[in-house]
């Protein structure tokens, strides 16, 4: 074929496009113009069945899908950084300049900490979690139970977690197939009549409560110093969502912030909903602005402690929607929030897992009645839009070992000497958890 007749080919083929395009083109122009008319003649019609659609969805969202919001280590607190191409290096830079500073107390105190959402460990499921410094191997055997045991397979260290499965309520390896029973013995190897007898893997006390996975970690080896019964919330009550933030900073900051109660009407006093409120203050007369006031204590038990806050939300001075939150810390790292509201109870259930020295994940998850669902669905949002203005302070600020306190802090002190009580001798200080290759 000559090339003449290719290229007439060609602007045949061009020409087609062209006018499928013109055509098509027009085509929706048509259909956009008599929507645009038929929404204009109807405009009652069509805003109800936006509202009714709009209604639906959060329905939908409320009771069918649970609401998930995460932020990551570099997305609060940096906003001051200015964008551009290396906005990302700046960060980098800013979070590397930071001083963390002196006397921090060890970065993994003992207690009971969350590794995994009930409902993401099926029953057969294997999950590798790395928190604490170790790397654990998080798996469910038939009978259902969550068992969690250490990552590294004795024979020639492969991450049981990654790749290996469950059979029955053994774990087996997926390097040679080794299996190893509840109690970590190795209990088949394949091709061997006799397994050796002494083999074995690390196992970790487990608890399952709260929608959690929860590991027992201790520095002096010791069992558990206490166990925790399922809140009735969780048992029946409906999830309806999480939110989950990384955070830079030692562990202690996180609970810290219940005891200290002069930043509440500090940080949390602008609306919930918006920020405007910071850059317009008189807006916060019509949106709306939170005033608190709160009460930390010691609880029954060492390992227990209580806020109690009365919240009011104030539109022209008046408090339009009061919410009493009555806080209970169990241990270093497991917090129940219960929210008292004219429109219904609610609970937050807050989780705290060092996965590195001064890297925290925080997950709050969401629970109501069923007549709530909304509420609460909302509430994940609303508290994750309070939580991040916590997570922005944390993420850029320094440990002070010893600050002046003033008459509205004393509540600061007597929480330190509280949580000291989950250090102990053989804790893993911080210079030395550093050197963990874990640390990012
Ligand atoms: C919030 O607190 C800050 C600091 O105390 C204050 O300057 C600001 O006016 C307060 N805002 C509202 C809405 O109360
Ligand atoms: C905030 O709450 C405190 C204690 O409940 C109360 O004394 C104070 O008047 C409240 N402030 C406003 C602005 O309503
Ligand atoms: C909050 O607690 C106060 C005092 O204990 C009580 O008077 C008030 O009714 C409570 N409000 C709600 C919404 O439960
Ligand atoms: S490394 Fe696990 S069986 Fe060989
Ligand atoms: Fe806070």
């Amino acid at each position: 074929m000559a090339i003449k007749d290719l290229i007439e080919n060609e602007n045949n083929c061009q020409n087609t496009k062209v006018n499928e395009l013109y055509l098509s083109s027009h085509l929706t122009y048509g259909v956009l113009c008599s929507i645009f008319e038929f929404v204009f003649k109807h405009f009652k019609v069509a805003f109800f069945v936006f509202i009714f659609f709009l209604f639906i969805y959060i329905l939908y969202k409320s009771y069918w899908s649970p609401v998930f919001y995460a932020k990551e280590l570099s997305e609060v607190g940096f906003n001051h950084i200015p964008k551009g191409k290396d906005r990302c290096l700046n960060i980098i830079r800013a979070q590397k300049g930071r001083r963390f500073g002196s006397k921090l107390p060890p970065p993994y105190p003992n207690g009971w900490f969350a590794l995994v959402e009930s409902r993401d460990l099926v029953v057969g499921g294997v999950v590798a979690i790395d928190a604490l410094g170790l790397n654990l191997c998080v798996y469910r055997g038939e009978d259902e139970t969550a068992r969690v045991v250490d990552a590294y397979c004795p024979h020639l260290g492969a991450n049981l977690a990654i790749g290996g499965n469950v059979c029955g309520n053994c774990i087996e390896c997926p390097f040679h197939q080794w299996k190893f029973g509840e109690d970590g013995q190795c209990v088949s190897i394949p091709h061997t009549e006799t397994v050796p007898k002494g083999i074995s893997i690390k196992t970790y006390p487990s608890m399952e409560i709260d929608g959690t996975v929860w590991v027992w970690y201790d520095a002096e080896g010791r069992p558990p110093l206490w166990t925790v019964e399922d809140s009735d919330e969780t048992k029946n009550w409906g999830y309806r969502g999480r939110n989950e933030f990384l955070v830079n900073a030692h562990i202690q900051e996180i609970p810290e912030n219940g005891a200290d109660v002069a930043h509440l009407n500090a940080v949390h006093n602008v609306s919930l909903l918006t920020d405007v409120g910071y850059k317009y203050p008189f807006l916060n007369n019509i949106i709306g602005c939170h005033n608190w006031s709160a009460e930390w204590s010691k609880g029954e038990m060492d390992h227990l402690a209580q806020i109690k806050i009365a919240h009011q939300y104030i539109i022209m001075k008046f408090d339009v929607f009061p919410i009493n939150v009555t806080v209970h810390q169990i241990g270093p790292a497991h917090v129940r929030l219960r929210f008292h509201s004219p429109l219904g109870p609610m609970t937050i259930i807050q989780s705290v897992t060092p996965i590195a020295p001064l890297v925290q994940k925080v997950v709050h998850r969401v629970y109501t009645p069923r007549y709530n669902a909304i509420l609460g669905a909302a509430l994940v949002l609303m508290e994750a839009y309070q939580f991040a203005r916590d997570v922005a302070i944390w993420n850029n600020k320094r440990y002070v070992s010893s600050p002046v306190y003033v008459k509205n802090d004393k509540t600061i002190r007597t929480f330190r000497s509280w949580f000291s009580q989950f250090y102990s001798e053989q804790s893993v200080s911080l210079k030395d958890a550093l050197q963990n290759p874990l640390d990012w």
